[in-house]
């Protein structure tokens, strides 16, 4: 062969042994169906390390009987992987795998980055991240390393390499997790502040430039050198530049997905066969997930309805779920922790729930998109600060009543697999959520009484309590597809934005906005147009005064002169083109409008000044769908969901009872009960905590 050839040769070699590594960037859907070998997804958390090795084996057959077929692993097993620097077993994880695998359950690998080995922090002590007063974290806890230290990024580097080495061929892996709950602490040493230093250098390329932007005019804040610029102590009532501090989140967003394709980029060039997925927080907003989940194959999440004030509500964990696929172009999800017992972390407690719930919400996973439901965790941990969060089974390892629900559940689910399978959620509405106004809202909070998830509640809660499915959307989402979005306090909102939203209303859609919108441009500063800023013609309305709510009572007023009471914030509206729909009631702006509604284009564009009671959403909501025509779901007694999927020539729709009392719904035709297989009547018995899974054409 000439040395051409043989060059060649080599070259063609290569190509054949390393794959071509996939996009940085993936879109494109995933099939998760299709990757668990065709089965639906249905696993729990597993900490084989924790237990003795001989327990291996009756777990991995207590699971098989309740149809688990796969398991995360290993997201907090650095030191048993690296037990000294450089030095890797793999031994005891390859044995766990084995067992398992031989009862068909396959694995997710977490990289054990969140929780790195004592060694790391003994030897490079400035991996702990500094917290803004200038204290470093001391070792203990975990996720509390700093991201843009170098020696973190080595050590990761060099365990993320090893572990996707090891098992890049592994036919009983399955993929990866990566690292766990990325999103804090943001971290204010010195590395960190360089590292912002050349992330606004690469932004605003002058200083100038910088200065203008941020309009470090005030109060004499011009930076003559890079070095000069601070951190931001972002402790609220420390006054510092809500311009310096709004980048100063997107630094830190952009800096944990920086990090999290540190490792995306070592696994997918050296198993570029493996899917990777994270385990997001939904509503968690310290991270822009619509900018992360770029770099992810497919969307998972953490969900936990019990945690959290809103015990028996479940809305709360169905936005977190509608949240999580709109951060992935509305693409089908995982829960990867899905809550498999009472809550009770350290010193705090959640409430227990009935054996039954357990069910419900696994099935409001898959109603709002779900083709996996892993269970955190099999067994509650003996030790550590998670001794009282329990897992399915509690440390005796007891066939107890969360058991037999979630092996019910799991048969239910592995038959259900066909009927759902390339199904997804379609809905006609949608919530837009601004990741800048969120942070914005986090720098200066408005009253006490503000929340920013409040205000997507109040909508949201209204089209769920009228059966209609709603997704969510980010700024860079495709809006054309929806009849009506509702788009609450776009407090920071830039020209492109308030364009898309102009042309989705022009082409016939319903908008609806409300108050604190269009006040700052993308820098955080003030629009100088008077507001709603970019939106005043869009809304039809000026606004030259505003009134927050300290102690002051507000009513607004209907046309037939019904009075209701409003909170948290008054703006005052003077229509230029809308008609006024509310007026307020008190005080010195009495009478003007507080609610407006402005015909543009084919469509209609709302402001609402102010909040009032959930009900009045309910009714607008309604009032609202009923015009458009977009039909209403079923009416549901409150306690009840009705969530639909669907695909060609199927619906399917999810009849979810949360209480515990039987409840009726009227379905209005007929229905195919897909468990049983059985024709259902048009009036629907459920009987408590119980569940119908109906297609119907
Ligand atoms: C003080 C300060 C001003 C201004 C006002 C309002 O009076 O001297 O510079 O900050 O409060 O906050
Ligand atoms: C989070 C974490 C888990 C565990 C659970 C319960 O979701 O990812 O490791 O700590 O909370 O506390």
């Amino acid at each position: 062969m000439t040395p051409r050839r043989i060059l060649a040769a080599i070259v063609s070699a290569y190509l054949l042994l390393s794959p071509p590594a996939r996009a940085q960037e993936t879109t494109k859907s995933f099939d998760l169906i299709a990757w668990n070998s065709g089965k639906f997804i249905y696993g729990v958390d597993y900490y084989p390390e924790a237990w003795n090795e001989d327990q291996w084996e009756k777990d991995a057959a207590m699971m098989q009987a309740a149809g688990i077929n796969f398991v995360r692993l290993a997201e907090f097993a650095w030191v048993k992987l690296e037990p000294r620097e450089g030095k890797f077993d793999f031994d005891w994880l390859d044995r766990a795998l084995k067992v398992l695998n031989a009862h068909g359950i396959k694995a997710v690998l977490g990289t054990p980055t969140c929780s790195p080995p004592a060694w790391l922090y003994a030897r490079y002590p400035d991996v702990a991240a500094m917290d803004e007063n200038g204290v470093r974290y001391r070792y203990g806890s975990r996720r509390n390393y700093c991201l843009h230290n170098p020696n973190f990024i080595a050590a990761t580097e060099r365990i993320v390499t090893a572990m996707a080495d090891h098992y890049k061929n592994h036919p009983g892996v399955q993929g990866w997790q990566i690292d766990n709950e990325l999103g804090d602490p943001e971290c204010f040493d010195a590395v960190s502040q360089a590292a912002f230093h050349k992330w606004c250098q690469k932004k605003y390329k002058t200083l100038e430039a910088l200065n203008k932007a941020w309009g470090t005019v005030f109060w004499g804040h011009t930076y003559q050198t890079w070095s000069e610029i601070p951190l931001p102590w972002n402790t609220l009532g420390k006054a510092h530049n809500p311009s310096l501090a709004l980048d100063f989140h997107r630094f830190h967003s952009d800096s944990t997905h920086d990090y999290l394709k540190v490792q995306t980029t070592i696994l997918r060039r050296l198993a570029p066969a493996k899917a990777i997925t994270h385990n997001e927080m939904g509503l968690f907003d310290h991270i822009d997930y619509s900018d992360l989940n770029r770099s992810l194959d497919f969307v998972a999440w953490d969900n936990y309805p019990m945690f959290g004030k809103d015990y028996a509500s479940y809305f709360g964990s169905g936005l977190g779920h509608d949240l999580m696929r709109g951060s992935k172009n509305n693409q089908n999800f995982m829960v990867m922790e899905q809550q498999g017992g009472l809550p009770g972390w350290s010193v705090f407690w959640g409430r227990q729930a009935p054996p039954g719930l357990y069910r419900v919400w696994a099935y409001q996973s898959v109603a709002h998109g779900a083709d996996g439901v892993c269970y955190f965790r099999w067994r509650t941990s003996r030790y550590g600060t998670e001794q009282y969060w329990q897992g399915i089974l509690d440390q005796d390892s007891y066939a107890n009543q969360r058991y037999k629900i979630v092996a019910q559940t799991g048969k239910e689910l592995s038959q259900l697999t066909d009927v759902l399978h390339g199904s997804r959620v379609v809905s006609p509405a949608a919530l837009l959520v601004s990741p800048d106004s969120r942070w914005a809202f986090h720098i200066q909070p408005l009253v006490e009484s503000f929340d920013y998830n409040h205000q997507l509640h109040l909508y949201y809660d209204a089209f769920r309590r009228l059966g209609i499915n709603v997704d969510v959307l980010f700024p860079q989402s495709d809006f054309t597809p929806y009849k009506i979005i509702v788009a609450p306090s776009l407090f920071v909102l830039d020209k492109p934005l308030a364009d898309k939203l102009a042309k989705f209303a022009r082409d016939g859609g319903i908008l609806i906005l409300t108050y604190r919108s269009g006040v700052k441009d993308e820098h955080n500063v003030v629009t100088d147009l008077t507001l709603p800023g970019p939106l005043a013609e869009l809304a039809g309305v000026a606004i030259h005064d505003f009134d927050p709510q300290i102690n002051q009572e507000q009513a607004v007023v209907t046309t037939d002169g019904t009075s209701i009471s409003a909170h948290t914030w008054f703006d005052i509206l003077d229509p230029t083109t809308a008609d006024t729909v509310l007026t307020y009631g008190k005080g010195y702006y009495a009478g003007k409008a507080a609610l407006t509604r402005n015909r543009v284009g084919n469509g209609m564009v709302y402001y609402v000044g102010t909040d009032l009671a959930q009900e009045y959403y309910v009714q607008g909501i309604k009032a609202v769908a009923e015009r458009l025509g977009i039909p209403l779901g079923l009416s549901i007694p409150e306690g009840v969901e009705a969530a639909v999927r669907e695909k060609e020539g199927m619906k399917i729709l999810f009849l979810l009872n949360y209480t515990d009392q039987p409840q009726k719904v009227s379905l209005g035709q007929s229905g195919h009960n897909a468990l049983s297989g059985e024709a259902e009547p048009e009036e629907i018995q459920l009987a408590p905590f119980d569940v119908k899974v109906l297609t119907t054409p």
